[in-house]
């Protein structure tokens, strides 16, 4: 067997996205047997050395840091993965890239529009590759979905819609600031549902349907103030606890988002549905590997909603699986992007999307959803031609 070339990997932050990473990385050479590359787990870093080497000894990480500065510093670290907050990616990338490491950060790509435009600035300045971890353009219902609307299969598209509906912080005494509820504080997260929840909306939404080119946005704060974790004081909350917007796409389609972390009864229900002259689609994350068609162009007496089961081989991602008709999970889509990446650097032509530049598009949605709630007013995105 050829010898693999090694990407050894450091990885920040060991919560839910250290480990869905960490699965990544463990399973791509079982599942992806074909790559060139493959990932060496070389260093973990979080702020705790006990917690951080009860994950390495976990998840396979041959050595630990608990300051990410020194981790950047090291000479056997090829790639750095960033999974800790939102507050901390641009620091973080910007050094990293300095440093000329790969860069693979976790979504958003930052908290406002300016930040993220330094990241990349800094990374085209060093020309290290990257990726964000818009993970849900991978899996394989919603990754044929795209595949779909762009065999032109659904004629000219209407309406684009979609959801990201929780009920985690109905609770007035859900805290904000510090482990576990830094989502809370807009210093740590930079916006509530509109960069945690829309931002993946947004992304699977250009990336299917193109540039969101205007933006009209109600956004909403119910609890107004919350216990502080970091100052013990009961402070002002700054996040957007729900918000909705409607926008034009570029194609002349109109576009309808809701989010919201207030509706009891739902824990994730990312869900959307495209409308097309002669056809429609819908997903939703619930049931993740079927994919609802609608096809008019069917004879009139069986026409109606089928629903793909998205597990043959012939479907993407589905031949480095298990036979037809047995499903995959959320944890995959993950793998996929570890995956991708790494073909992104042995084919060399096309870098892995979205990459620090891709990503920014979704932050000039964001920003502007954000500045219309708070002006009441329509908004210009600035987003025009094709998303990678
Ligand atoms: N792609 C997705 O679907 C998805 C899902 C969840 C979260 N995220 C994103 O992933 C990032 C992390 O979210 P999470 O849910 O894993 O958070 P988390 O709170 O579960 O974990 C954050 C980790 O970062 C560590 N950390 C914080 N500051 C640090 C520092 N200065 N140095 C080293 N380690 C530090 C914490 O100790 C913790 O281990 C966020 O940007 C979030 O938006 C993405």
């Amino acid at each position: 067997m050829a010898t693999k070339k090694e990407i050894r990997i450091g990885l920040i932050g060991t919560g839910f996205m250290g480990r869905t990473h960490s699965n990544g990385y463990n399973r791509v050479p079982n599942f992806f047997p074909d790559l060139e590359y493959t990932p060496v787990l070389k260093a973990v870093c979080s702020r705790n050395a006990e917690k951080v080497k009860a994950f390495a000894d976990q998840w396979g990480y041959e050595s630990i840091e608990t300051d990410w500065k020194v981790l950047i510093a090291r000479d056997d670290i090829d790639a750095v993965d960033i999974c800790t907050p939102n507050d901390t990616h641009a620091e973080i990338a910007i050094a990293a890239a300095a440093a000329g490491k790969m860069i693979l950060c976790e979504k958003p790509l930052s908290r406002t529009l300016a930040e993220g435009q330094q990241m990349v600035d800094a990374v085209e300045k060093a020309g290290v590759n990257t990726t964000v971890w818009y993970n849900y353009r991978r899996i394989p219902a919603v990754t044929l979905a795209k595949q779909i609307v762009d065999s032109g299969k659904l004629g000219k598209i209407f309406h684009y819609r979609a959801n990201f509906l929780q009920d985690w912080t109905i609770s007035a005494d859900v805290p904000q600031g510090g482990t576990g509820t830094w989502r809370m504080d807009v210093e740590a997260a930079g916006s509530g549902v509109t960069g945690d929840l829309l931002a993946h909306c947004i992304d699977t939404a250009m990336w299917i349907n193109g540039a969101i080119v205007d933006v009209s946005a109600v956004t909403e704060t119910f609890v107004k103030e919350r216990m502080h974790q970091l100052t013990g004081k009961v402070e002002p909350v700054g996040i957007d606890d729900a918000c909705i917007f409607h926008c034009h796409f570029e194609n002349g389609s109109l576009g309808l988002f809701e989010s919201t972390r207030y509706a009891r009864g739902h824990k994730a229900l990312y869900t959307f549905e495209i409308n097309g002259e002669n056809a429609s689609i819908r997903w939703d994350l619930h049931d993740l590997n079927r994919l609802e068609y609608f096809d008019y162009a069917d004879e009139s007496i069986v026409r109606g909603w089928r629903s793909i089961h998205v597990t043959d081989g012939d479907q993407p991602y589905m031949d480095k699986w298990w036979v037809p008709g047995l499903g995959i999970g959320y944890e995959h889509s993950f793998i996929h992007q570890v995956a991708d990446f790494f073909k992104s650097l042995e084919m060399g032509e096309k870098p892995c999307a979205p990459t620090f530049k891709d990503a920014l598009e979704t932050q000039k949605v964001c920003e502007a959803v954000l500045d219309s709630a708070a002006s009441r007013s329509w908004k210009d995105t600035g987003v025009a031609g094709k998303i990678n």
